[in-house]
């Protein structure tokens, strides 16, 4: 469902450019997960902007759902792949209802019987109609979190990109939003990539793990080898290390 193949980008020009991500390739088969982690500024979120098609990568190729994606995507190619980001706060717009919100998606891509979608993004999200005409400032973090998944989800990608999407959550509540994804996963058959910097965060949800420094991909495993310490990159280890509390019960 996701193939990238030596994708390259770069931020600036000339003398002062940036190389973000290096040639990185790995692919996602459909309905799995993966996920990516790696030290602050190894261009992991960088890869997921390269994969949503929010910045254009200068070499290499993605491919989403068997197609290559040009610079410029269709609709229906930027409706395959939806992104959640971290701070709910920040990707939901102040003065926006949760209703807005949710219709701001299907205005986009021109889909009609939005008041039914809306109603049905937010009982998947387990949010009741009570919710659906209050502001962000009136919502929990985690609620705030069930919102940002719905209008991703609203439009019913077949690729959802996390970047963080618990890391600024209590532990309580996140793993209300891991059970929450690993659901929709199921029912959906969604195809994720998920960045977190917490190995645990990586284990409940992904059977894959890609490992990123300064730029590269420098080790790819499964999650269940990367619990049982079995990995190869120096850097791995050192990663396992700082997550010294990571076992598999979140
Ligand atoms: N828009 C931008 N312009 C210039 N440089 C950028 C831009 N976005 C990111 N970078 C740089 O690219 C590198 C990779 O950044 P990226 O955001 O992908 O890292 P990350 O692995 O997601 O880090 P974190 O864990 O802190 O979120 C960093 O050196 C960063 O400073
Ligand atoms: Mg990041």
């Amino acid at each position: 469902m996701i193939r990238l193949d030596g994708v390259t980008v770069r931020y600036g020009h000339g003398r002062h450019a940036i190389v973000a991500a290096h040639g990185i390739s790995f692919s996602v088969a459909r309905g799995a997960a993966y996920g990516l982690v790696g030290e602050s500024g190894s261009g992991k979120s960088t890869v997921l902007r390269a994969v949503a098609g929010l910045i254009a990568h200068a070499g290499g190729r993605v491919e989403l759902a068997g197609q290559a994606m040009p610079a410029n995507r269709t609709r229906p190619q930027r409706r395959l792949v939806q992104m959640v980001f971290q701070d709910p706060y920040g990707s939901l717009h102040p003065n926006q209802t949760v209703d807005q919100a949710l219709a701001s998606p299907l205005r986009v891509q021109g889909l009609d019987g939005g008041e039914a979608r809306i109603a049905a993004a937010l009982r998947e999200v387990g949010l009741g109609t009570e919710h659906r005409f209050r502001f962000p400032h009136q919502l929990s973090g985690g609620q705030r979190q069930r919102v940002a998944i719905a209008r991703a989800l609203i439009v019913a990608p077949r690729i959802l990109l996390l970047d963080e999407p618990t890391s600024a959550l209590d532990v309580s509540v996140q793993a209300e939003i891991l059970n929450l994804l690993t659901r929709l996963r199921r029912e959906h058959g969604l195809t994720m990539l998920m960045v977190s910097h917490d190995l645990a965060v990586i284990a409940h949800l992904c059977e894959h793990v890609g490992v990123m420094q300064h730029g590269r991909l420098v080790e790819q495993t499964t999650a269940d080898a990367l619990a049982a310490g079995a990995v190869s990159h120096d850097h791995t280890r050192d990663l396992l290390l700082s997550n010294a509390s990571f076992d598999r019960r979140v």
